[in-house]
């Protein structure tokens, strides 16, 4: 069937298609019917079914005689150290790891925080987590003690479960005293921490409340797979809204498992048993999605990889991994391309490599720049797809579906809507606009299984979020256009969030604490063009009246602030100091005119602005650090 076909299909019979997509899950009871809408326009999938998503990620796997099968690459050239695990292995390690945790006390529904680098220990973590039924919310490393607690509070974890440190090139990531700063700045306090103790740095357990992640498996029972209600929550993700309070992401068990297996074959073009790789971290969706459970549901062998797209040890070792492990689907973010192309333009590293095995690359996570594309296509000689989701809805949105029919590639656009959605492109009142517009992307709901049916205990926050706007429809907060042929284009965010080398930030967040800083009186933080990272947050700084110390200092201690509350993941360097900020008359700050003047693009002048004399002190700023040329 052709992609036409397989779209058409599911607009006709969206309740027949999605429940044949759920033959290809190992059901404890089968769903008796897929949407469930009595209460629209909030929408859940598969409520009625039982299943398991550790079962259906290890367990079947060993079951159906493919146990010796590797589940799991470890490769990590930060620390010179590759393992395989098998499926049968894995299922021993969860099933251990979930014992202990259940012998601990935490039960079905618990949440369960973990805070852990790319190491195969994450992933069985969030599997086993799984196996219980517990709710489990990965933190990203790069996050400060601050954004850890903030988390703490809002899922109130049972256990937390960390590492004792990271790597990162060139320093070793404390997690340990980064945990307990968090655990100490949190009203909630968890009941006991887990630590994996890494060779590269041991912390001190706190007595009677961290325990050490071997011993507390000591001779206990492992556990089985419990059944979960299709709607019981997998896990909570955490992402960057408006506001410095971060949204947690709500992942229901059975939409989740169904259209990952779906995506894994009809968009990623993997067959069981191939080796799929998401060069992501498990801190962000794509490592939810694709590094954990989305291959493993599949019977695939994913990889852990420990390392970045350069400097680990230079700029050939993701064509190493690629042709060592036979990776045959790809998927990474434009950043880590361009990263590659800065250090290696003529792709000499490339040609060191056998690469026959590789069929697909995939990128996502920010816009994929045609020069990026041009460059990975002449280098790999494989298709180089774009395709466009967001950590709410959990996978795909719109891609070039490989497995149902490679479609033409469209520099710029990740291609066509996946079955399951029906994007639109609305203007300000909500009315649709005809091809080629550019206006608000939205997708008519219902949204489809795997897609967050709400916020962790916010669900006022999440219709605020997602549903008033354009009623009938989500709100994805991105805007775009859709052409004659029916291709997406994803042009800007209409909110106040930036994409950092693949990463997703709120300005709001760090503007909260910009304004913290004594001698700064009001702030406002944009996102300026970036060649490396797509986009690098910037500062502006209004100071306090009567403070009259050197604005270097000042600038210093705000980069150091934002690295300590936020993380260095942040990526924020840079502040200038100005007199005043531009607004409109109601006093809302123009960040999008500002940003707009920092990459040296038209703007209109807004109607509402104050005073426009302030855009002229801003480009001066500006300049002055390198912008607005
Ligand atoms: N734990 C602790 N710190 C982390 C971290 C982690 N897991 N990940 C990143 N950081 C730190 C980095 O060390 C860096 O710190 P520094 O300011 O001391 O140098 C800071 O956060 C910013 O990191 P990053 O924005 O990633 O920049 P970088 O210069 O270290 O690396 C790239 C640049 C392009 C190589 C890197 O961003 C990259 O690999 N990007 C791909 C992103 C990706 O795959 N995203 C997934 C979304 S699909
Ligand atoms: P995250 O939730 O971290 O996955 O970030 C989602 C956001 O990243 C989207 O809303 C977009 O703004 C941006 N994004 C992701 N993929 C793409 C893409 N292929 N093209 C353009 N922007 C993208």
């Amino acid at each position: 069937m052709s992609y036409a076909e397989v779209y058409e299909g599911w607009k006709k019979d969206p309740e027949g298609f999605w429940m044949q997509a759920a033959e290809a899950i190992d059901w404890v009871k089968k769903p008796s019917k897929a949407l469930f809408d009595e209460n629209a326009p909030l929408y859940e999938w598969f409520c009625d079914g039982e299943v398991n998503t550790c079962y259906n990620a290890v367990d079947r796997h060993v079951e159906a005689g493919n146990g010796a099968r590797t589940a799991i690459i470890y490769d990590s050239p930060v620390t010179h150290t590759k393992q395989d695990i098998s499926y049968a292995e894995l299922q021993t390690r969860v099933a251990s790891l979930a014992g202990a945790l259940r012998a601990k006390g935490v039960e079905k529904g618990d949440r369960v925080i973990i805070y852990m680098p790319m190491v195969p220990e994450a992933l069985e973590a969030m599997l086993a987590c799984a196996r219980i039924g517990a709710v489990h919310s990965v933190v990203f490393g790069g996050f400060a003690a601050s954004e850890l607690a903030v988390r703490i509070d809002d899922c109130t974890p049972k256990a937390i479960i960390a590492a004792s440190c990271g790597i990162e090139p060139g320093r070793v990531v404390h997690y340990k005293p980064l945990l307990d700063g968090a655990i100490e700045i949190a009203e909630h306090k968890p009941d006991f921490c887990v630590i994996f103790q890494r060779e590269q740095e041991v912390a001190k357990l706190v007595d009677g409340r961290d325990v050490d992640w071997n011993a507390f498996q000591y001779g206990v029972e492992p556990a089985e797979c419990v059944a979960l209600k299709g709607n019981d929550p997998a896990y909570v993700l955490y992402t960057s809204g408006t506001t410095g309070a971060p949204k947690g992401v709500l992942r229901p068990t059975a939409g989740h498992l169904v259209a990952l297996n779906w995506s894994m074959k009809n968009i990623y073009n993997v067959d069981p048993g191939d080796v799929f790789w998401a060069a992501s971290d498990v801190g962000w969706v794509v490592g939810h999605s694709y590094i954990t459970y989305g291959p493993l549901v599949h019977g695939n062998t994913t990889i852990m990889f420990e390392g970045k797209p350069v400097g680990t040890p230079d700029a050939g070792t993701f064509w190493r991994v690629i042709s060592e492990h036979k990776v045959k689907s790809f998927f990474t973010a434009p950043t880590a391309f361009r990263a590659v192309k800065r250090e290696d333009p003529k792709g000499e590293f490339v040609k060191k490599y056998d690469l026959s095995c590789l069929e697909t690359v995939y990128l996502a996570g920010e816009r994929a720049d045609p020069d990026t594309i041009i460059w990975a296509q002449d280098q790999l000689k494989v298709p180089v797809i774009d395709h466009w989701w967001q950590t709410e809805t959990g996978w795909p949105i719109a891609a070039n579906p490989m497995g149902i029919e490679a479609l033409p590639v469209k520099l710029g656009s990740p291609a066509v809507p996946m079955p399951g959605y029906d994007v639109q492109i609305v203007d300000d009142a909500g009315q649709p606009l005809p091809a080629g517009a550019l206006g608000a992307i939205v997708v008519k709901l219902p949204l489809p299984p795997g897609t967050l049916p709400s916020l962790w205990n916010a669900e006022e926050r999440f219709k605020k979020s997602y549903l008033d706007t354009f009623p009938g429809y989500y709100e994805t907060g991105d805007a775009g256009m859709i052409d004659e042929d029916g291709y997406l284009y994803i042009m800007a965010r209409t909110d106040d969030v930036i994409n950092v080398a693949g990463h997703r930030l709120s300005t709001g967040a760090m503007e909260e604490v910009l304004a913290a800083h004594p001698d700064v009186a009001e702030c406002a933080v944009i996102g300026v063009a970036d060649d490396l990272k797509g986009q690098m947050p910037v500062g502006f700084l209004c100071l306090t009246n009567g403070v009259n110390r050197p604005h270097a200092e000042i600038n210093a201690e705000v980069v150091k602030l934002v690295r300590e509350k936020i993380g260095p993941v942040a990526a924020f360097k840079l502040s200038v100091i100005v007199d005043r900020l531009p607004k409109t008359r109601s006093g809302k700050i123009l960040r999008a005119t500002m940003a707009s003047i920092a990459d040296g693009k038209e703007y209109k002048m807004p109607a509402t602005i104050d005073d426009p004399a302030i855009l002229d002190e801003i480009k001066t700023a500006l300049q002055g650090i390198g912008y607005a040329k």
